[in-house]
């Protein structure tokens, strides 16, 4: 089971770190990192006296190199260094690294311990938690990968402070979503949260309570053969979204276009499951203020839809996506006409323009 810690102050990340570590004393240590990561992040930990005789592996920032390439450097270096079957590997960085470096940890010497430092809010609720690691293959987004789940994920809201805004909202995204999946009470918190306090001590907690959500779910469901499938929320559409911005060189980050997806599949969600209208309407008032729209015309419909289809989650002619029926009340493995998911679009164009 991973272990989730919390710090609140910079001052005691380095106690946190060392009482991590001390399970892996007199074992080698790594710690990976991005570009990214490397000048923002790692100046903070780099000279903990638990890190002082580890060894540093950086890859290149960006989804473009989450590949074999990149995993083959990380092997060879933690082979170069003298790696074995008892070393930990610790990720600090955003999803690409955890991903990547959570796949290298997953194969090396048949598997080596690791643990996630996110430093990204998107990568705290999200990718750091779960245990899907894997990278991408022949142009298919996480085409190759496993189930490792991270011994632990330390979570230093601090970190923060190194993001702009349109990635502290991309991380906001899966929040709303992680809201809409569990209770009224969470939801609510949710949509008032203001995720450019998201490094300030206030907010651990409802961080905390977010990632709480997808814990239990992973719990349940750890390789998403049922209840897990949740955790697509918004993603269907999103993800098509997502492709369709960098085919169209208008790139929106990952929890951008998670947020439009999740606008379009609330309102299926009210069209073919009764989802309350008020809790539509409050989602698309909070899209509207904290993500700018995407200038989609009916004619990407086809190519759009063309984009689920191609979706890893659809094995058959079915688009299929996860529906509530209210908040914290869900549908798996729903379907939708054609004609609906476009009505969902038009939804979408007719409530994304802010006059
Ligand atoms: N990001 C969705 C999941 O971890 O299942």
């Amino acid at each position: 089971m991973t272990k989730i810690l919390t710090i609140h102050r910079q001052s005691e990340l380095e106690n946190s770190l060392n009482e991590l570590l001390r399970a892996y004393e007199a074992r080698q240590v790594f710690v990976l990192c991005d570009d990214n990561s490397k000048t923002h992040c790692l100046p903070l930990i780099a000279g903990f006296s638990c890190l002082k005789e580890a060894q540093h592996l950086s890859i290149p920032a960006g989804d473009e190199h989450k590949n074999l390439a990149t995993l083959a450097t990380v092997w060879s270096v933690l082979s170069a260094k003298g790696g074995t079957r008892q070393s930990l590997l610790i990720n600090l960085g955003g999803g690409m690294p955890s991903d990547l470096g959570g796949f290298a940890a997953a194969c090396f010497k048949r598997g080596i311990d690791f643990i996630n430092i996110p430093t990204t809010l998107l990568a705290c609720v999200d990718a750091a938690l779960g245990g899907k690691t894997g990278i991408n293959f022949e142009g298919l987004k996480n085409e190759i990968g496993a189930f490792y789940p991270a011994k632990a994920v330390l979570i230093y809201p601090g970190f923060f402070n190194s993001l702009d805004r349109a990635n502290l909202y991309s991380g906001y995204a899966e929040m709303l979503k992680h809201g809409l999946l569990s209770s009224y009470a969470h939801w609510k918190q949710v949509l008032s949260f203001d995720p450019s306090t998201a490094s300030s001590q206030t907010s651990a907690e409802l961080i905390m309570d977010s990632m709480s959500v997808k814990e239990k779910i992973v719990k349940e469901d750890p390789t998403e053969k049922g209840l897990r499938k949740a955790l697509n929320l918004g993603h269907t559409i999103g993800h098509a979204f997502e492709s369709l911005s960098h085919i169209q060189h208008k790139p929106l980050l990952h929890g951008h276009a998670v947020a439009l997806g999740l606008v379009c599949e609330l309102y299926l969600s009210h069209k073919l499951a009764g989802f309350p209208e008020p809790e539509l309407n409050a989602c698309v008032k909070r899209v509207k203020q904290a993500y700018s729209a995407y200038p989609l015309q009916r004619s990407d419909y086809p190519e759009l839809i063309e984009l689920m289809q191609h979706d890893k989650k659809n094995s058959d002619q079915h688009i299929r996506f996860c529906l509530l029926e209210d908040i914290g009340k869900i549908l798996l493995d729903a379907t939708a006409s054609r004609e609906q998911i476009e009505e969902s679009l038009d939804y979408y164009r007719d409530n994304s323009s802010k006059h």
